[in-house]
């Protein structure tokens, strides 16, 4: 039997175009997390608790929401109470930016996949750690941890890169359980160059570096489309920078199984992007000690638990969400 998100939610979003449809689905979210009342129905899809620990941190469950969906985070308490067992917000740049230009979402209805090419539209790292204080001193924080993600701004050159993560990290980690470095969306020119061992352990030991009274997790989010040496560089600098895990993977550049017509340029994600993602997954658990968050064409129970036995502790969701609505954290989860 179909959901009542799959037989009418998504039908009405769907008849939008993609980014109408996201903007409506996040303003509702976002309206949705001041009133208990909504918060109490929205948690009759939540999933029964499996808590997992990982980073020192307890999840209620262990499927997330991936970076992305509430880039700004504008809707933590919606997230946590629709089942979410953590939300990873951004990505975050220290300069607010209005992406590129429209259209840049594009929906693959037969492929259950996205192409995009936002390249980080995001509010910028001051008015987001204005909005994450204001919602701590709310009361309203939700109960799951919560990551942050952070990118470089698309005007700050190559070089200077690691000043600019720097900032977003010195705003925002007070507010994150684990802080993402984004170093593999595929549409801010250049940003996947800084996956090149160098220019990682340079920002990987600026980061590290960085003194606070918490030290907290750091996590680095790799591009599917890594070369196996590619992938044992990145692998070392890691280890050697003291990061606490890996997210893998952030959408990819191969089309190949897209049909022409459909396609568009941009990151894929969904379905068409499990089988990569998951190998990545594997080799990294076979070749490193470092916990994996698996990303990449997860959306029902089966690829979840694909991802889980390739060596995940952690998986998350986004376009998967977006066909299949939040009945798919009971699917999951149930199984787990
Ligand atoms: C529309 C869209 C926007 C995204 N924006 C971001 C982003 O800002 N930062 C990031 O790290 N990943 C971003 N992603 C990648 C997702 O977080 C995820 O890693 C990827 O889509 C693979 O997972 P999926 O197949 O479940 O979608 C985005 C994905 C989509 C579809």
């Amino acid at each position: 039997m179909k959901s009542l998100y799959e037989g009418l939610v998504r039908p009405l979003l769907f008849s939008l175009d993609a980014e109408t449809a996201h903007h409506f689905s996040i303003a509702s979210l976002r309206r949705a997390s001041h009133f208990d009342l909504v918060l109490r129905s929205l948690k009759r899809f939540a999933p029964p608790s499996k808590p997992k620990t990982l980073f020192g941190l307890t999840f209620p469950n262990p499927i997330g929401l991936a970076a992305g969906l509430d880039k700004n985070g504008v809707a933590l308490p919606a997230w946590a109470a629709l089942g979410f067992g953590f939300i990873e917000i951004g990505t975050v740049t220290a300069a607010a930016q209005p992406g590129n230009p429209k259209p840049r979402i594009f929906r693959l209805p037969e492929q259950e996949a996205l192409i995009n090419r936002l390249g980080f539209n995001n509010d910028g790292a001051d008015a987001i750690a204005k909005r994450l204080r204001g919602l701590r001193e709310s009361g309203r924080w939700p109960p799951v941890p919560v990551g942050i993600n952070i990118g470089k701004s698309r005007t700050t050159p190559l070089e200077r890169a690691t000043d600019d993560y720097l900032y977003s990290f010195r705003l925002l980690r007070e507010f994150g359980d684990y802080i993402t470095l984004n170093v593999s969306s595929p549409n801010t020119p250049g940003l996947r160059e800084l996956q090149e061992p160098a220019a990682l352990s340079q920002l990987l030991h600026a980061i590290g570096s960085e003194p606070g009274p918490v030290a907290k997790p750091i996590v680095v989010k790799i591009s599917p489309d890594l070369s196996p040496v590619e992938l044992e560089a990145i692998l070392a600098a890691c280890e050697e920078n003291g990061v606490a895990g890996i997210i893998a993977t952030n959408t990819t550049l191969d089309h190949a199984s897209i049909p022409p017509e459909l396609d568009a340029e941009g990151g894929l994600s969904g379905a068409p992007l499990k089988e990569k993602s998951t190998a990545l997954v594997r080799s990294i658990a076979a070749n490193s000690k470092l916990p994996v968050i698996a990303s990449g064409g997860v959306c029902d129970a089966e690829s979840a638990r694909e991802k889980f036995e390739a060596g995940a502790q952690l998986v998350q969701l986004y376009t998967g969400f977006i066909y299949r609505g939040p009945r798919v954290f009971r699917e999951i989860v149930g199984t787990l």
